[in-house]
C-alpha cells in the first residue's frame, strides 16, 4: 500500500473511531473479537496432532479465520524468532522450527490472546504435564522447545506475527472492520 492509501485509512479509522459511541475503545469494540496466531510445530503436525489440536480449538469457541501449512526455511524461521536471536538456543530452535511442516492459524474470539495461551498451558512441557495436565502441551509438547504448538504472548506480538504469515489479514481491533462488511 502506498504512502498515501495508509495515510487516507489512518484518516478514516479516526473519523471512524471518532463517530463511535464513546463506551466503545479500541481492542474491545463492538463485538469484542480479537485475532490471535497460533502455529501448529513440525513435532505436532508430524506426530499427528492437528485433527485432534483443531478440535479443541473449534470446542474452545475460536473460530479458525485462516490456516495454512506451510515449512519454514532458516530465514523464515530466523526472522519469526528474531527477538531470540542472541540467545544461546538459537541455533536449535532454527533446526528445530525448519525440521518440517508447520500449520499457522489465525485464531478469532473474545480475548484470543490470553486464552490461546491459557489453553496450550506453559512454555516447559514437562510442567505443563504436572501443572496443566489438560493443556495442549500436556497432550503433545516434550520439552520447553519442542513444544508443540505456538501463540502468540501480547496483542502487539499477534498483530505482527499475524502479518508475518497472512499479509492481507487484519488484526488488532477487528469489531469496527465487520461494520464496514
Ligand atoms: C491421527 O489422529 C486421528 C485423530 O486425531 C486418528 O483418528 C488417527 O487414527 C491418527 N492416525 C494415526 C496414523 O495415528
Amino acid at each position: 500500500m502506498s504512502g498515501f492509501a495508509d495515510q487516507l485509512l489512518f484518516i478514516l479509522l479516526l473519523v471512524s473511531v471518532s463517530l463511535s459511541p464513546p463506551v466503545r475503545c479500541l481492542g474491545d469494540g463492538a463485538n469484542g473479537k480479537e485475532r490471535t496466531l497460533a502455529m501448529i510445530k513440525p513435532d505436532g503436525v508430524s506426530g499427528n496432532y492437528t485433527e485432534e489440536i483443531k478440535r479443541i480449538i473449534v470446542e474452545s469457541s475460536f473460530s479458525i479465520v485462516r490456516e495454512m501449512l506451510t515449512q519454514l526455511d532458516n530465514e523464515k524461521a530466523s526472522a519469526f524468532y528474531d527477538e531470540h536471536s542472541s540467545r544461546s538456543f538459537f541455533p536449535d530452535l532454527v533446526t528445530y522450527m525448519t525440521s518440517g511442516p508447520v500449520l499457522v492459524m489465525v485464531l478469532e474470539k473474545r480475548d484470543a490472546v490470553s486464552d490461546w495461551r491459557g489453553l496450550i498451558g506453559p512454555t516447559d512441557a514437562q510442567k505443563a504435564k504436572i501443572s496443566h495436565p489438560h493443556s495442549i502441551r500436556a497432550l503433545c509438547g516434550k520439552d520447553s522447545q519442542s513444544n508443540c504448538v505456538h501463540g502468540s504472548d501480547s496483542t502487539s506480538s499477534a498483530e505482527r506475527e499475524i502479518k508475518f504469515f497472512f499479509d492481507d489479514v487484519l488484526s488488532g481491533d477487528i469489531a469496527s472492520q465487520h461494520d464496514e462488511l
